[in-house]
């Protein structure tokens, strides 16, 4: 059981967690997807996997937005939805881009609801998640140097979509620091 006593969806359990799947997601960190000095990744070597998106009814033209954007930056995205005009609901939207990730489909991840709160409470519940919800540049900073954040969480009824590109743009380019974060973000498995 989670604490709380509340039961983690089956496929957020430890087998077949993809590429950050099982312990060792905790021990290989996630460098920035442009690259980084401290591992020798070549800019621009990571940029054939695709980032997982996807958004309720109220993120629709928020995602739309960041789709474009994506392509702009030269990396495929894979919508999971929701389409125009259909509503949806955010724990089903949260599933499927952890079940993407946990299948090994990408790595890193994008979530969108009104608030963000709603899929960041439903994508954490999944343990190869580490959700973070972001309306600032300096937090889609700080989730990916100190948490291992893989999935970036924005509200499209809170910030702006320059700003979310902005998030998004950083969370995508910023590596995990390492160090002190690692045993502290791997007491979250
Ligand atoms: C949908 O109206 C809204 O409740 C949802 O997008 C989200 O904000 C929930 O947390």
């Amino acid at each position: 059981m989670a604490p709380g006593g509340s039961e983690r969806p089956d496929s957020a359990r430890g087998k077949g967690c993809g590429l950050l799947g099982g312990v060792a997601r905790h021990v290989v960190s996630d460098p920035g997807l442009f690259g980084n000095e401290r591992n020798g990744m070549v800019a621009g070597s990571m940029q054939a996997e695709p980032i997982v998106i996807a958004s309720d009814h109220a993120g629709v033209d928020l995602k739309s937005a960041l789709v474009a954007e994506l392509e702009r930056l030269g990396l495929a995205a894979l919508d999971l939805g929701t389409g125009p005009a259909q509503p949806a609901d955010y724990p089903d939207v949260a599933d499927r881009v952890a079940a993407a990730i946990a299948a090994g489909r990408a790595r890193r991840g994008v979530l969108i609801c009104g608030t963000g709160i709603g899929v960041s409470i439903a994508a954490n519940r999944h343990r190869n998640i580490r959700a973070a919800l972001c309306h600032d540049v300096s937090s889609s900073r700080l989730c990916r140097e100190h948490n291992d954040a893989n999935v970036l969480v924005l509200g499209a009824r809170m910030i702006g979509t320059e700003v979310a590109k902005d998030c998004l743009a950083t969370f995508l380019s910023t590596p995990f620091a390492g160090g002190r974060h690692a045993p502290r973000v791997a007491k979250l498995a």
